[in-house]
């Protein structure tokens, strides 16, 4: 089955007959299109956790890498709802939109917190004002007075050691889906699934 995608300048076939056996493979192939076709923000990303009690919760992160072993990385405070979710229940969904291409990928497994090393590396990448919110350590947390944040920002500027709570997470991938759109629905859908090794499946649009 071959699909042309018919509505946008950037298209590139996707024939799920001939794809690679590693759905990182496919993903990389993907996500270097998306970013060679000018997708704004192709590594941004929907996060999707729930609490102990199975209530969900989405938010955008950014992407910050991919491993050879299925794992998708991504860079947050522990203290903060989300990591606070993963802590109480470490298994999370991703989901990317590139919508010139009619494109989505959605990627669920477990979540385990990277080594320290990693966590350590992101904050240090961060800018000074990034690694003075990481280090506040209250993201999630309300407050009133916008007085409050300056405060705590000017208490922690310049540091360059990342916090205990500052974690780098990697959602390992049990499922990684393909989607493509076609003008006429017949979208196409193609999932792999680790059992141990991974396995493809079409599933209706
Ligand atoms: C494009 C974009 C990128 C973001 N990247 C991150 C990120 O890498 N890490 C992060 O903790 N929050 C990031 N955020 C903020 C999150 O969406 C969210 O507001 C924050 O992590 C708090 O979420 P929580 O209260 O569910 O834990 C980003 C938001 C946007 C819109």
């Amino acid at each position: 089955m071959l699909a042309a995608v018919g509505h946008c300048g950037a298209c590139q076939e996707f024939d799920p007959a001939r794809v690679p056996d590693d759905p990182v493979a496919l993903f990389d192939e993907w996500f270097c299109h998306a970013v060679d076709s000018g997708v704004p923000e192709p590594h941004a990303m929907t996060l999707a956790t729930a609490d102990a009690a199975g209530r969900p919760s989405a938010r955008v992160l950014i992407l910050k890498d991919v491993g050879p072993d299925a794992s998708w990385h991504f860079a947050s405070s522990a203290a903060s709802r989300k990591g606070r979710e993963l802590t109480a229940n470490p298994v999370a969904a991703l989901t990317f939109y590139w919508p010139a291409l009619g494109r989505q990928v959605r990627v669920e497994g477990p979540v385990l917190v990277d080594p320290p090393e990693v966590s350590a590396a992101d904050f240090l990448a961060r800018s000074p004002t990034a690694r003075a919110l990481a280090t506040a350590g209250t993201q999630s947390a309300p407050y009133t007075d916008a007085a409050e944040v300056t405060a705590a920002l000017a208490g922690v500027r310049d540091t360059d050691v990342a916090p205990a709570h500052w974690r780098s997470y990697a959602v390992h991938a049990e499922a990684v889906e393909f989607w493509q759109s076609d003008p006429d629905r017949r979208h196409l859908r193609l999932c792999y699934r680790r059992s141990p090794d991974w396995t493809r499946t079409l599933l209706w649009p």
